[in-house]
């Protein structure tokens, strides 16, 4: 906790951070996950490693099938620990990688790789209206989808974009929504940013969870729940388990595990 607040300081005076990263508490969000996969790596690891693995595994198929390999587009880099960094700098000419925050951390480890573009930006495109309005709004983003891009990735990104904007409503919305209000709005952010996938006019690499466990000390499930997607999916081509946080990560009884899917979408 003191860990992650120093950091919190320290990165708002070092870099460029947008009033909406800190009002949606992304910045707060991003420090404590590069300190949570710090406390749970070797419980994290699996996970990375076939997120790393389907992206290079799928890059190159889709490379086979005759898509160009300059530009590709990652929405959701973060940390960069689910991205094979190395992989997609060797194999394209441009890395453009987009969220809505970047650590000073993650650039400098990076730096060595010159055709790494960070880019800091909302993909939803709906927070700056929303910290104005304070009300549900509802679009299909548009950024970067005339930029030409040979291949898009989104990286564990879909099932958090509508998690830090239905707070921010649930507080601030005035008139106060109701539960089922704030629900829609959190499905519709969700089923966005899908469309906004299939409108680009490359292959899409989606990785998502779909679905989260909380299992109790004897491994019985105690909850099943799905993240905000009422729509459906093509069948994803890999599917796998992320023990996200063994007990008492999250609870002293309780651990919870997310199933994790890969699609390739726009194919
Ligand atoms: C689970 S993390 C993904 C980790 C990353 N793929 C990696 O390789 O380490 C989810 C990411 O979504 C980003 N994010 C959440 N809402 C966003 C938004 N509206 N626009 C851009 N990025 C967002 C967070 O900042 C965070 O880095």
């Amino acid at each position: 906790m003191i860990t992650e607040v120093i950091t919190y300081i320290k990165t708002c005076f070092q870099s460029k951070i947008s009033s909406e990263a800190r009002a949606f508490g992304h910045l707060y969000e991003s420090i404590s996950l590069v300190q949570r996969e710090k406390r749970c790596s070797s419980y994290w690891l699996p996970h990375r490693t076939m997120c790393k693995n389907f992206i290079e595994k799928e890059t190159k198929l889709v490379m086979k099938k005759g898509f160009s390999n300059k530009k590709v587009l990652v929405l959701g880099s973060g940390p960069l620990h689910e991205i094979p960094v190395e992989f997609l700098a060797g194999n394209f000419e441009r890395v453009d990688l987009v969220d809505v925050v970047h650590l000073p951390e993650t650039k400098k480890q990076w730096e060595h790789l010159t055709n790494l573009n960070f880019i800091n930006a909302d993909v939803t495109e709906l927070e700056t209206d929303l910290l104005r309005e304070k009300k549900p709004i509802s679009k299909i983003p548009t950024a970067f989808l005339n930029e030409n891009y040979d291949l898009v990735l989104s990286a564990n990104l879909l099932s958090q974009l509508a998690y830090h904007l239905r707070n921010f409503l649930e507080k601030k919305s005035s008139p106060k929504l109701t539960e089922r209000e704030l629900d829609l709005f959190a499905h519709q952010v969700t089923e966005n940013h899908f469309l906004y996938l299939k409108k680009f006019r490359c292959p899409v690499l989606l990785i998502t969870d779909i679905e989260t466990h909380l299992i109790d000390k004897h491994g019985q499930l105690v909850q099943k729940e799905t993240p905000y997607i009422d729509f459906s999916f093509p069948s994803p081509v890999e599917e796998w388990w992320w023990n996200v946080a063994p007990i008492p990560e999250y609870s002293k009884k309780l651990s919870v595990k997310m199933k994790v899917a890969g699609f390739v979408l726009n194919v």
